[in-house]
């Protein structure tokens, strides 16, 4: 088919389900493709005025009305989209940002109420937004939850036990498992559920070839996080910090001036970190620099394991929100894809969607995902936390002196059975 029989057959199926917002929002996009951009504009604003927290409509809308000469629209469109999903870089799918929200009933009151929030003040490097979600987003995981609840989050809400106990506000926590499990998720609503701002930083980001610039970096990210107080000041890949000399370009030396720096930087050395909260994540806490660690730094650790049975279940209902489905086993599929990470779920939940899609092309109606197509897509994927837990089990098995990986060697062993 060309793009104009698609985009006719789209909006055949429309007349027959005005309110199918997930068609409407793919209409939109193929419409900005062919450069019809008044006509994409109206299509999003329709799907705005349902759903104004519609990633993928904001930015349709945003790339539309910047085409069709209308710059501020454009500009408040995009402004929305990234403090809903930060950092998803205009891609349509649903991301953590879309739920949860408190979402007012038209799109101007949506871009009235950003408005009249505070600014925050962007920082150079790393992305910052306010945190949207809650722990109760988070699904299952509930020994993760009750961890952050006695490490972190008490502590921080009761300053009067606080003193009692003699416990300082010092210190952060390290968030650290296999890949596409929920950390970032949960360090996020972390973040909600102190009323912070979320701030997040790739190590990588920091790293720079000069010699000095990574520490200057570094000073200039905790500057900001100062700035915009509460913060939880997010670094993901802290390993890339300690990683092995030779696996990186720098050398050792510079790399050895980030360490130190980041570490008079956590100690609030020169200036006051009052209500900047350090969480840190990493696929290999084996590599993290173990200074980092000591007390008063990132001295406590949670470890974020594969999604059990409840968390699978809210991760595919988080994934399908919003798209239309007919009605759906979700507890059958929880059990069918132990083993799959957050991310893989996500991933077969998108596969089953683009199926849909293309069977309601084909037949010119809205077809809803259906029960088979997730089943199938969920059997396509090849779990994608396999080769972690290779290099985990090595850990686990002889390098667990200090017991520092007594709870993965329990999990390892439960898998075993
Ligand atoms: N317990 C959960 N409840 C709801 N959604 C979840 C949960 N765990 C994971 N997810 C979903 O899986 C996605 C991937 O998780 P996330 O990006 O936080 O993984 P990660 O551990 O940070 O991975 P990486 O190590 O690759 O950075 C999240 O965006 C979220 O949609
Ligand atoms: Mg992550």
């Amino acid at each position: 088919m060309t793009t104009d029989a698609v985009i006719e057959a789209l909006r055949n199926a429309l007349l027959a389900d005005p309110s199918n917002h997930a068609v409407r929002s793919h209409l939109a996009e193929l419409l900005v493709g062919a450069g019809r951009d008044e006509e994409a504009l109206e299509e999003a604003a329709k799907v705005l005025a349902a759903e104004p927290d519609n990633i993928g409509a904001l930015r349709t809308a945003a790339t539309a009305a910047a085409a069709a000469g209308q710059a501020s629209r454009a500009a408040g469109y995009a402004r929305l989209a990234d403090a809903l999903a930060p950092g998803d870089g205009g891609e349509s799918h649903h991301g953590p940002g879309d739920f949860a929200m408190v979402v007012p009933d038209t799109a101007e009151e949506l871009l009235e109420g950003w408005v009249e929030s505070e600014a925050l003040v962007e920082p150079e490097i790393g992305r910052l937004s306010q945190a949207t979600i809650t722990l109760s987003g988070v699904g299952g995981l509930a020994d993760v939850k009750r961890r952050l609840e006695l490490s972190f989050l008490a502590p921080m809400r009761n300053p009067e036990l606080r003193v009692q106990f003699g416990k300082s506000l010092r210190g952060g926590l390290l968030l650290w498992g296999p890949p596409g499990c929920g950390k970032t998720f949960i360090a996020r609503a972390l973040a909600g559920e102190l009323g912070a701002n979320f701030y997040e930083v790739g190590l990588s980001d920091v790293l720079d070839m000069y010699v000095g610039n990574s520490e200057r970096n570094l000073s200039s990210i905790f500057d900001a996080a100062r700035r915009n107080r509460p913060c939880v000041l997010f670094f993901d890949e802290i390993d890339a910090l300690g990683q092995k000399r030779s696996h990186l370009r720098h050398g050792g030396a510079a790399l050895r001036g980030v360490v130190n720096q980041m570490l008079a930087e956590l100690d609030g050395a020169s200036s006051d970190n009052e209500g900047v909260f350090v969480l840190a994540a990493s696929n290999h806490p084996w590599d993290v620099d173990s200074a980092l660690l000591r007390p008063g730094r990132l001295d406590r650790t949670v470890l974020v394991l594969p999604p059990d049975l409840e968390a699978r279940e809210a991760v595919l209902r988080l994934h399908l929100r919003g798209r239309p489905t007919e009605s759906i086993d979700f507890r059958g599929l929880a059990k069918a894809t132990d083993g799959l990470s957050g991310a893989d779920l996500a991933l077969a939940c998108e596969q089953a969607a683009e199926a849909a899609m293309e069977a309601s092309i084909e037949s010119a109606t809205v077809r809803p995902i259906t029960q088979h197509q997730l089943a199938q897509a969920v059997r396509s994927i090849r779990p994608s936390i396999g080769e972690w837990l290779e290099t985990a089990k090595n850990y686990a098995m002889y390098g667990n002196d200090s017991g520092a990986y007594d709870e993965l060697a329990a999990y390892l062993k439960r898998r075993r059975r």
